[in-house]
């Protein structure tokens, strides 16, 4: 029986449902609280509001626990691989061997971009960002394509979710080169995922990139750390215009955009920007966590806190470990590690985090890993946008594949002017 909840406003009650998800989570379903009562709810910037039931990924921030399809993220680092995890979180199991080798077979096919949209990179300025080329491009992907599609067929569904999985990679790699004015580099099929995104990235035409094994493992794992993390930011954006019944490239390259913030998937730049300035400036870190406290120009300490996490970030954790395995492997000395794992340290002590429940996030040892593999730092947000990919298609799909479901259209508490006189130009002095 659905237990209720009771809400008392100005001298009556109103029953509200309580709805508990697979964890036990409850929620109260306001749904039917205005036509009710009269009343909304307000939640600036949705810190307390469940905007839709999901069955893709489960987070408990206070345990420090992510799973994707119920299957934790420390056995998916260590055990998948991002193509594998991909498939999961897009058809809700882990594949078998044959569904693995089709959609492997489907990234291979789908991995050019039409040669007309090899044209279009030569419309954007010199130094254009890649964040927004890769946003514009990705939507100019659906003039190229089929933009209808059957979400609910998985046998259907396998071939555009692994074209779009295939392109953004060649599109990303595009326009990482473009923005250094360099020749674009054609994929090659023999190659994994990450092997052939790094070859076009970083082959020179007469002479092709061969990518260390550690190098290939460690970016598909960074990769599956990225791939979902339920409703923030850029996945509430791809949910929401899904919601308006848009296509999949449009829906996804509106995620792109949210993603690109610097609250966002911009924070693993922004970490970098800090962590340069602290080492090239030599300030003391007890001085700049003043700051930060002080909040002089509005200073933050990048890579740290978190909206749902408030132990530690899981992704986070396998990250550092990560970070250092690799840099020992490939014999790289980093300053901006050393320099990091201080502030860590200085921030962890310091009340003003342990109050507030700041942590490192998934962004504060991403960016050193990206340094160690040879990425520039303006294409960080694009690794992190490739690896979101995955869990924004499920969650098109989902939203697509809702027979109950609504356009999205909050409401709001209105604070500005109420009636006012137009006067003419020549009388508002
Ligand atoms: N440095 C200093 N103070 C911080 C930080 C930080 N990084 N993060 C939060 N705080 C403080 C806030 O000022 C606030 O203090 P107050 O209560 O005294 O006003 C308190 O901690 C709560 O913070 P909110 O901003 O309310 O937390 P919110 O959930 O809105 O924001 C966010 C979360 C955006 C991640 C925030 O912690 C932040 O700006 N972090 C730095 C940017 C960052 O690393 N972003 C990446 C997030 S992970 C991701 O998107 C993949």
């Amino acid at each position: 029986m659905t237990e209720l909840a009771t809400l008392r406003y100005s001298g009556k009650n109103y029953e509200l449902p309580v709805v508990v998800g697979t964890q036990n989570e409850a929620a109260v379903d306001i749904s039917k609280l205005r036509s009710q009562s009269g009343l909304i709810t307000l939640d600036n910037g949705y810190g307390n509001t469940g905007s839709c039931s999901s069955s893709i990924t489960y987070v408990d921030g206070e345990k420090g626990v992510l799973k994707y399809r119920g299957y934790l993220i420390e056995v998916l680092a260590t055990k998948s691989t991002f193509v594998e995890t991909a498939y999961l979180l897009i058809f809700g199991d882990l594949p078998t061997t044959s569904q693995l080798a089709e959609f492997r077979k489907l990234l291979m096919q789908h991995e050019f971009i039409h040669e007309d949209m090899r044209h279009h990179f030569d419309g954007f300025p010199p130094n254009a960002p890649p964040m927004a080329i890769l946003s514009a491009m990705m939507n100019a992907v659906g003039c190229f394509e089929p933009v209808f599609m059957q979400a609910d067929d998985d046998e259907y569904f396998m071939e555009p979710a692994a074209r779009l999985m295939s392109k953004i990679r060649t599109i990303a790699a595009a326009s990482y080169r473009k923005s250094l004015g360099k020749p674009l580099i054609y994929p090659r099929s023999k190659l994994r995922y990450v092997e052939n995104f790094l070859h076009m990235l970083f082959s020179k035409p007469y002479e092709p990139y061969e990518a260390d094994e550690a190098v290939v493992q460690a970016l598909d794992k960074l990769l599956i750390l990225h791939a979902d993390h339920e409703q923030n930011c850029s996945t509430s954006t791809v949910r929401m215009v899904a919601s308006s019944q848009a296509n999949l490239y449009a829906s996804v390259a509106a995620g792109v955009c949210a993603l690109w913030g610097p609250l966002h998937g911009g924070a693993n730049v922004a970490v970098i920007d800090m962590l340069s300035e602290l080492v090239e400036s030599g300030q003391k870190l007890d001085k700049f966590v003043e700051r930060v406290k002080n909040r002089d120009e509005g200073v933050r300490l990048m890579g740290f806190g978190h909206r749902v996490y408030k132990n530690f970030d899981p992704r986070a954790k396998i990250i550092k470990e990560s970070c250092h395995r690799l840099l020992d492997k490939l014999g790289i000395e980093d300053p901006l590690l050393d320099i990091a794992m201080q502030l860590e340290e200085v921030a962890l002590k310091d009340p003003y985090f342990i109050e507030r429940k700041l942590y490192p996030n998934v962004d504060y040892y991403s960016g050193i890993i990206m340094r160690a593999l040879g990425i520039p730092t303006d294409m960080f947000t694009v690794i992190f946008a490739i690896g979101r990919l995955p869990g924004w298609i499920a969650h098109w799909r989902e939203v697509h594949t809702n027979d109950s479901g609504r356009i999205d259209r909050p409401r709001q508490i209105y604070v500005g002017h109420t009636a006012r006189e137009y006067l003419p130009i020549e009388d508002r002095g």
